[in-house]
């Protein structure tokens, strides 16, 4: 059987610049994958690419089969995006900024928010339920705190039931208990609904920690990729050249 989600050697360039080369993993329902690397080692672009907002030079990505460049409208939904800096609307309230999710990527959703059935909104609250923000609903998201407003981004892409959540960076805007607390929520719905999560960080604890394999990227080239109970010195310095002296490692 083939797996959930597949990124078969991924190349990008910008002009000149190599972004990403021969970049490949497969990730199975109920695996976390901690994507490492220095800043300009390509994270983002692999991201982009992996979400389908932008097409590699060369390559393959697929969810269950499907190519994910060629996923359209509500099929878009099942890939879930979660971002450093939340991309909330910051006057709506919470549950209006989860519904929105409901709409995928439609452009149109602010005339389209009167229009959701008492099904939606009541999975919409579900949602921010399961990631502690039970009577939050009408409160609205730019008085939220960054951990809060990251939740209602995680409740959010789960209101979209996806079979896979793309993170980018999802705590470098939050403080280290906050981050950890996001972490742990995103492990916690990865193992427990079985999809599939992708989190990009700049922590190497945090992967060991909460994530299930780590890949790990410098420019543009996959330099680790193991488990993460495997994870440790060696692979940090080969990633970060030994500049980081994590005690825990
Ligand atoms: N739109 C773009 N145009 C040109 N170069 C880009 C663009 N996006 C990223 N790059 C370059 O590609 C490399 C990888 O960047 P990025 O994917 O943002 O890495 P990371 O997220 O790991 O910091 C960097 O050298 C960056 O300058
Ligand atoms: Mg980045």
């Amino acid at each position: 059987m083939s797996s959930l989600f597949i990124a078969h050697k991924i190349g990008q360039h910008y002009g000149a610049r190599l972004a990403l080369e021969d970049v490949g993993f497969t990730l199975e329902r109920g695996q976390m994958l901690a994507l490492l690397g220095p800043s300009g080692a390509g994270k983002t672009t692999l991201f982009r690419c992996l979400a389908g907002l932008q097409s590699p030079d060369s390559g393959r990505i697929a969810l269950d089969g499907v190519e994910v460049a060629s996923l359209r409208g509500r099929e878009r939904r099942r890939i879930g995006l979660v971002f450093q800096q939340f991309n909330l609307v910051p006057r709506l309230s919470a549950l209006d900024n989860v519904l929105a999710g409901r709409l995928g990527h439609a452009p149109a959703w602010r005339s389209w928010l009167r229009r959701f059935d008492a099904a939606d909104v009541a999975r919409a609250r579900d949602c921010l339920a399961r990631v502690g923000l039970a009577g939050h609903e009408g409160q609205r998201a730019d008085t939220l705190s960054g951990g809060q407003q990251q939740r209602v981004a995680i409740a959010r892409a789960l209101a979209q039931q996806p079979d896979l959540i793309i993170a980018d960076e999802p705590v470098a805007s939050l403080d280290p208990g906050s981050g950890a607390g996001i972490l742990e929520l995103l492990k916690s719905i990865c193992h427990a609904d079985g999809l599939a999560v992708v989190c990009s960080l700049h922590q190497p604890e945090y992967a060991r920690r909460y994530a299930d394999r780590v890949l790990g990227l410098r420019a543009g080239r996959v330099v680790v990729d193991v488990d993460a109970a495997s994870f440790g010195r060696d692979q940090i310095d080969t990633l970060y050249d030994g500049v980081i002296h994590d005690t825990q490692f």
